[in-house]
């Protein structure tokens, strides 16, 4: 079975999607196969990969062809519009350019089932009629990934505490918290202290409870683990993080440190340490750090592609601008190569 891989932070605009599709992408170049789910109902993944220009005449949005589902809303429909029919996989389009990375198309009406996941997930099982909720977002995950014979997926989530992040989290089995170097993000270091434990209990409960275990889609017992987490977009002079962003990179660590991890420990979320030993890491500090790509950013959207594989032409740069910008580059590409190697080991591992 594929392991599932969320990314979240319900703080916005910290490189949840940007980490998903370079992080993605470099898995599959690493033999994996990966999927890219879009569970943001503001689809930037989905426009990221089919090109934002695209997206209007995409096919997903139309939501079915020959009676098969084209994005995760549709494939959640069965369960959530009470359906007769089973959730089957999602048709998932082939990201171009990348023969091991599929996607799993997003879509805006996700947001209409939120509301009612929250209902489901409150009552957690005393309403016979909503008990196949909660367990269907991994059951439609699982059966699309069978489909395509999937290693890994990467889910990305919206930035918000709701009910649809609460289950993707707690059905996961390894998260990732992007965060940028700002005030901010330390605020949301103490935010999410206090939340991923309560919803772990949450979801022991869940899982444990008799009417959503027999559901007809059995909410999984699952027990999410800490990855690691990313730092994106600091500014660098001469190779290293200025001193404004290393101050924010510093407390940020000691937030992981100190309040995070401690707090994952207590509620059995974080992996065994011979696990971050030997995938060559250690979980305090980002599994990811990277800078800010600068112009790069925009012609990586531009062509649908990763910073790292940008072509000299791409970028549409020349001589030294190029020679400067290339350099950057290969450094980009190295700290994702890094971060999915370590990736990597954990999934084994884990998956093992
Ligand atoms: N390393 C980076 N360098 C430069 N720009 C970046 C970097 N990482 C992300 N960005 C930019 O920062 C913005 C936010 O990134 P992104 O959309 O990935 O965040 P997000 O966490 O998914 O946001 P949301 O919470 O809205 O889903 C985007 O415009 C993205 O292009
Ligand atoms: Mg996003």
């Amino acid at each position: 079975m594929a392991i599932i891989i969320s990314l979240f932070n319900h703080k916005g605009g910290v490189s949840k999607t940007t980490t998903a599709f370079n992080l993605g992408w470099m898995l599959a170049r690493y033999g994996k196969r990966v999927l890219l789910v879009d569970c943001d109902p503001q689809c930037n993944l989905t426009g990221m990969v089919l090109g934002l220009e695209d997206m209007e005449t995409a096919e997903s949005i139309l939501g079915t062809k020959d009676g098969r589902p084209l994005n995760i809303r549709e494939g959640l429909a069965p369960a959530f519009e009470s359906r007769p029919s089973l959730i089957e996989a999602v048709v998932c389009p082939k990201v171009p350019g990348n023969d091991k990375l599929w996607l799993m198309p997003g879509h805006i009406g996700l947001a209409e089932y939120e509301v009612t996941l929250g209902i489901a997930q409150e009552l957690s099982g005393s309403l016979v009629t909503l008990r196949n909720l909660p367990g269907s977002l991994r059951y439609l995950i699982d059966k699309t990934s069978a489909a395509y014979g999937i290693d890994i997926v990467i889910v990305d989530m919206s930035p918000s505490l709701g009910a649809v992040n609460q289950n993707l989290l707690t059905t996961s089995d390894l998260f990732i918290v992007p965060m940028h170097p700002d005030y901010f993000s330390t605020m949301a270091i103490k935010s999410l202290t206090s939340v991923l434990p309560k919803w772990k209990a949450w979801a022991d409960a869940a899982s444990a409870n008799s009417v959503l275990r027999d559901a007809e889609y059995p909410f999984p017992p699952k027990s999410p683990k800490f990855l690691g987490y990313v730092v994106q977009k600091y500014r660098p002079r001469a190779g290293v993080p200025s001193k404004a962003f290393q101050t924010w990179i510093n407390q940020l660590e000691d937030g992981v440190a100190n309040i995070f991890i401690p707090a994952l420990e207590k509620c059995k979320m974080m992996l065994s340490s011979d696990i971050y030993i030997n995938a060559g890491y250690d979980p305090n500090q980002p599994i990811l750090q990277m800078p800010d790509f600068n112009s790069l950013i925009a012609r990586s959207q531009e062509h649908q592609v990763p910073i790292f594989e940008l072509t000299a032409a791409q970028m549409e740069q020349v001589g030294s601008v190029l020679a400067s910008s290339q350099a950057s580059q290969n450094n980009f590409k190295e700290l994702f190569k890094v971060a999915a190697e370590r990736t990597i080991r954990v999934v084994d591992a884990i998956g093992a």
